[in-house]
């Protein structure tokens, strides 16, 4: 199910509101609804060549990604050959905004409550790191999402409504505090 414009607007108001650091308010959005399919190829194309090249110089350093490294290039067979339909980048969501920003922080505490914003509206929110490894130093998706000379992009919120409704909240850690 499409997410609706007026939906998306008050996300991206979320992230406009959202205080930045000196006020700098360099937070940038990019939507991408109409042009998915071919973003996602992008990404896949992008992560099955990272993949490739890692699985190919595997050593003490690279071991740790291995595992991403197969779950790419898999992925990215799993796109080509259309009798699969596994999303395992969008998880078959019809919206992806991209947060970009010349600070990290600044993009990140607008990505979170645009998070919320989402959630308040019934929809679900993935922050996907996955499409942040197929983008990093790949101008040819820079010009795709149009960002901006001299930011970055910080995140990419992956958003559609969910399948499936949670009736409580996940088990995690405990907290690890210092009182000082
Ligand atoms: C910054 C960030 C990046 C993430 N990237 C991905 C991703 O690329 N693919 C994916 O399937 N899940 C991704 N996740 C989801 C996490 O794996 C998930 O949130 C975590 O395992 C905890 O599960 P929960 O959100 O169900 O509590 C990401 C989460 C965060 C916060």
């Amino acid at each position: 199910m499409k997410v609706e414009n007026n939906k998306i607007i008050k996300i991206i108001e979320a992230g406009r509101f959202t205080p930045t650091g000196s006020n700098q308010q360099d937070v940038s959005f990019t939507v991408v609804k109409d042009k998915i399919s071919e973003f996602r190829e992008l990404i896949l194309k992008n992560l099955n060549e990272k993949g490739k090249s890692i699985l190919s110089n595997l050593g003490p350093e690279t071991m740790q990604f291995k595992k991403y490294a197969e779950m790419w290039t898999q992925m990215y067979q799993e796109y080509q050959n259309e009798s699969v339909h596994n999303d395992r980048l969008f998880f078959e969501a019809p919206l992806v905004i991209v947060v970009s920003a010349n600070s990290i922080v600044n993009g990140s505490l607008a990505s979170s409550n645009m998070e919320l914003m989402a959630n308040a509206l019934d929809l679900g929110v993935l922050f996907s790191g996955f499409t942040l490894r197929g983008a990093k130093d790949k101008e040819e998706v820079r010009e795709f999402l149009n960002i901006k000379k001299n930011k970055e992009i910080v995140t990419a919120l992956v958003i559609g409504y969910p399948d499936v409704k949670y009736s409580r909240t996940v088990p995690r850690k405990e907290a690890d505090i210092s009182w000082n």
